[in-house]
């Protein structure tokens, strides 16, 4: 019993110890930063204090005229590929024996409310990227056959077969990456 009672207080020991080091050697890692930031003149800039969340514009709801010529605009254009219900074309995500990618799906399973409205205005208005670099066919480029305002109400119907809260995601999104204009 005492023999354990001993290796009890020894471990005990060991322990405060290490902790002792370990403090040591964060004291002395915070001052090697702090003389590192002092050396580039930094030591006299105020601390940044931590900022609040950034202010978005509340997310407008859809104007429902708009979302209407863009379903419109969407069955002649785009279901072909995308799919009548933006569900996309099967395993979009494997490449095709050619090379080229099936036409991926518009809804919450697929990748487009990832993008802000400025990219997502870019990708119809000339084409996807992979074909803008000649890599696929892909995605054909609506310049000439949409006007601007067909263009943007397609992508505001594509948002209205999102989610509330995909909407969301994209709208914050979009502050950043906003329409081209605006
Ligand atoms: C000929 C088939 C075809 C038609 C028609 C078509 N697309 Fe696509 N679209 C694609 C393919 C394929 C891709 C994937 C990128 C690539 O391979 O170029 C794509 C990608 C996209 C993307 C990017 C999605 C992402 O996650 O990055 C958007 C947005 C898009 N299409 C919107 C539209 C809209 C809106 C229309 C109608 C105005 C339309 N597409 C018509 C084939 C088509």
């Amino acid at each position: 019993m005492p023999v354990l009672m001993i290796s009890n207080e020894e471990s005990a020991r060991v322990r405060k110890q290490k902790r002792f080091t370990t403090s040591l050697v964060v004291v002395f890692s915070a001052s090697l930063v702090a003389l590192l930031l002092g050396g580039c003149g930094q030591s006299s800039q105020p601390v940044p204090q931590p900022t609040s969340e950034p202010q978005v514009t509340p997310m407008p709801t859809l104007d429902a005229s708009a979302v209407t010529l863009g379903q419109q605009v969407y069955a002649e254009y785009c279901a072909s590929c995308h799919g009548i219900e933006g569900e996309g074309q099967q395993n979009w995500k494997e490449p095709l024996p050619n090379g080229n990618y099936p036409a991926p799906p518009h809804d919450d399973s697929g990748h487009t409310w990832h993008h802000g409205d400025g990219t997502l205005y870019r990708v119809v208005h000339e084409g996807s990227m992979a074909r803008r670099q000649g890599i696929t066919p892909g995605m054909p480029a609506f310049a000439d056959v949409l006007t601007d305002k067909e263009i943007r109400a397609t992508i505001l119907y594509l948002k209205s077969i999102w989610s509330e809260e995909t909407q969301q995601i994209q709208w914050e999104q979009s502050q950043r990456d906003p329409f081209p204009g605006q």
